[in-house]
């Protein structure tokens, strides 16, 4: 349709089919197809009303489907098709590793080629719309939804955000196997206070600016066609009737022109949160601040037709929001075909195809991040092993907003080493038991014993507020690690847990966060030197719960602590604990060492409008290929607001062959070098800058840029 016919379409509506296309309902409501369960009751609906309304949320497979949209479509009086709707985080059917994994591997390719698995994948079921990627940055490991993110830095995310629209959504969202994706959750969800989940934000509007707008902007600058709201407040106004948050910032200045969709029940929660008077409240404000789709409340559906009616509303604030629903059905191409891809026929085809396997296997392997090996890894097949810890055999690997995926195909560690290495030496002990465990231990080469959290303690409303390992995990460690000193530790988890113990008795330690389906072939494949591990932490790892929330990129104290001394007093650091994590954002090993050559500048002075190029020579002075995240950073010396120690500005995945060299580059431009000022605009003042070229946040390898110019 072209947009005359769709405002011709929208003029011919009534007003209440215009609020039904902003409702959206979960499956729940539609029993076997035809009938009306529950809920629709609770919502006070009657009649087939459900059916015209304009979204339905969490539903997928091609059959089920294709009839809902037959029934829907019947239903509508304009045959208007409905938008299905579902969380596909990090995979459909095939899970791939969760996002904070996916962050971790620092590789962008990746992040798109996962999104566009998963979106062939569901797209065949018949899903039009994916609630992913969720951008949200986040520094407090005591909030379960880290696993849902790519993880603490603005870039990072930023990059992972512009990677994953782009897998899902295609050049054109309407082409076969693509699907329309939604950024979320706006704004500064992963911010909550004390890392309790759906809890309150209490940011400063720099760093709501400089930390935690950033990657939304990119998601909106990458075309995302949906944005969702968060449950959370921003200086006391919930998220969704916050008209400055929706209209000020994310249409106007960000140029957002598609879909603003509620998080789940939000417009409702406004009327909890104490800030709406009551549910028709809530939804004149949800929607004059600029929410499109009210996700399962009945804000909508019982308060908006009373509110035009009444003259509180203008109906022209409900056309613009029908017309960018019907705009993004439109672009779905869905006026022509309802069911867009979704096939029984294709999703044989596509789902679990050897293809997206291989991709599930190999995304363990560049997620994976080894943060210490004394040599004991690759373990080698002629050698007598032990595996131990309960992780080992479990399929809660997968994740926990993998709702759709398919638990039977889930390949556990004990299957993926029994599968790759069966002429092997390995005995399997899948329980925490510590003394039976190091009875297992003793006598062997090596051992590896599995830690952490399964999919159930990660996660949305999982939040802690203690971040060890478990008691039994710690002794586990303990006990093996006093009869065999070859200790490998995995640790599994969707976020950082407090490792310190157990990272100081093993000889080695692979943070394998929740690998998703096949991943832990991958997994096995490091283990046994078949592939090199190339993750990188996303995420700092902390000592302990006290230092969070943490990130490499604190800002600069009147105060600091020289690094490398104790507690010193009347400084700005701890008396138990260092200020740095115990493993700091962008650390990880691999199999052969890299050794960085000086940072080079082609220039030392750049003007306004000019750049400069940072380059390093990398050489691999091992044995074997190396992927090797290379990591920009830059320190703006003297500013006149206070800025971070350094910021990540550039990050390249990169190939260096066993015994070769690699020359890396980046460009600076005033773009890495600015900041919101005090007049919160964004400037880069004059100066001198360190330009950090280095395989981590704290590598110190740089050179000094100076900016001139008024
Ligand atoms: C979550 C969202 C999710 C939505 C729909 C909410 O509870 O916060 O991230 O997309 O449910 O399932």
């Amino acid at each position: 349709m072209n947009n005359s016919e769709l405002s011709a379409l929208l003029k011919d509506m009534s007003l209440d089919e215009k609020i039904e296309q902003l409702i959206q309902l979960h499956g729940g409501f539609f029993g076997e197809v035809g009938t009306i369960t529950g809920p629709a009751a609770e919502f006070k609906m009657t009649g087939d009303q459900p059916y015209r309304t304009g979204s339905v949320l969490g539903e997928a497979g091609a059959k089920r489907l294709r009839e809902l949209q037959d029934k829907m479509t019947a239903a509508q009086p304009h045959h208007i098709p409905a938008l299905f709707m579902a969380d596909v985080i990090h995979g459909y059917k095939t899970a791939f590793p969760v996002p904070i994994a996916i962050g971790s591997s620092f590789n962008t390719e990746l992040a798109e080629k996962i999104a566009e698995a998963a979106a062939k994948e569901c797209s065949a079921a018949g899903v039009h719309v994916t609630f992913s990627p969720m951008v949200d940055v986040s520094r407090d490991a005591r909030w379960g939804r880290c696993m849902e993110s790519p993880g603490e830095d603005p870039y990072l995310n930023s990059e992972m955000a512009k990677a994953e629209v782009k897998g899902f959504q295609g050049d054109d969202v309407k082409k076969p196997g693509r699907v329309a994706a939604c950024a979320k959750h706006f704004a500064a969800y992963g911010a909550p206070v004390a890392g309790r989940d759906y809890n309150v934000t209490e940011i400063s509007e720099h760093t709501l600016y400089e930390d935690y707008l950033k990657p939304y902007r990119a998601a909106v600058e990458a075309g995302v066609k949906l944005v969702m709201t968060a449950f959370n407040t921003i200086d006391r106004k919930p998220c969704t009737t916050n008209k400055r948050l929706l209209r000020g910032i994310l249409r106007d200045d960000m140029g957002f022109d598609g879909v603003v969709i509620s998080d789940y029940n939000a417009v409702g929660e406004t009327v909890i949160h104490g800030s709406s008077y009551d549910k028709r409240d809530a939804a004149v404000k949800a929607l004059s601040a600029g929410c499109d789709i009210d996700m399962m409340s009945d804000c909508y559906l019982s308060g908006l037709r009373a509110a035009v009616q009444s003259g509180e509303l203008d109906e022209s604030l409900i056309d613009e929001a029908v017309m960018r629903v019907l705009k993004l059905k439109n672009d779905l191409g869905l006026f022509e075909n309802p069911y867009k891809d979704g096939s029984e026929e294709a999703e044989r085809e596509i789902i679990f195809s050897k293809e997206i396997q291989e991709l599930g296997r190999k995304a363990a392997v560049e997620t994976a991040v080894l943060l210490k090996n004394n040599g004991v890894l690759p373990l080698s097949i002629s050698q007598k092993i032990a595996v131990v810890g309960e992780l080992c055999d479990s399929p809660m690997i997968v994740g926990s907003w993998s709702i759709f995926a398919d638990r039977s195909r889930t390949v556990t560690l004990k299957k993926a080493l029994e599968t790759l290495c069966p002429e092997c030496d390995i005995k399997f002990f899948p329980s925490d038991n510590a003394d039976e465990a190091s009875e297992y231990a003793k006598g062997c080469d090596a051992v590896i014993v599995c830690v952490g959290e399964n999919e159930e303690h990660t996660g949305e409303s999982m939040s802690k507020a203690d971040i060890s390992l478990s008691e039994a995990h710690n002794r586990l460690v303990e006990a093996v690690s006093g009869v065999n000193k070859n200790v490998v530790t995995l640790v599994f988890g969707g976020r950082p847990l407090g490792i310190a113990r157990a990272d100081s008795l093993s000889a080695a330690v692979l943070e394998v966060w929740l690998p998703g389906t096949v991943g832990c072939l991958g997994i096995a494949d490091i283990l046994f030197g078949r592939e090199n591990p190339s993750g990188r932490l996303s995420m700092s790892l902390p000592y302990c719960s006290g230092q969070l929330p943490i990130t490499y990129a604190m800002y600069k104290t009147g105060r600091p602590k020289p690094e490398n001394t104790g507690f010193i007093r009347y400084m700005s650091n701890y008396m138990d604990v260092p200020n740095r994590p115990l493993y700091s954002f962008g650390q990880g090993l691999g199999y052969s060492e890299i050794e960085y050559s000086a940072v080079r500048l082609d220039k030392d002075v750049i003007g306004r409008g000019e750049s400069a190029r940072a380059s390093v020579t990398l050489k691999n002075l091992g044995e074997r290929d190396q992927l090797e995240a290379v990591q920009l950073y830059i320190r703006d010396e003297k500013s006149s607001v206070v800025r971070p120690t350094r910021e990540l500005k550039g990050f390249k995945k990169v190939l260096v062959p066993a015994g070769g060299e690699v020359e890396v580059g980046f460009i600076i431009t005033e773009r890495e070098l600015e900041f919101y000022g005090e007049d919160m605009r964004l400037c880069a003042e004059p100066g001198d800058f360190k330009v950090f070229v280095t395989r981590d946040s704290l590598g110190e390898n740089c050179a000094t840029l100076r900016l001139e110019g008024g």
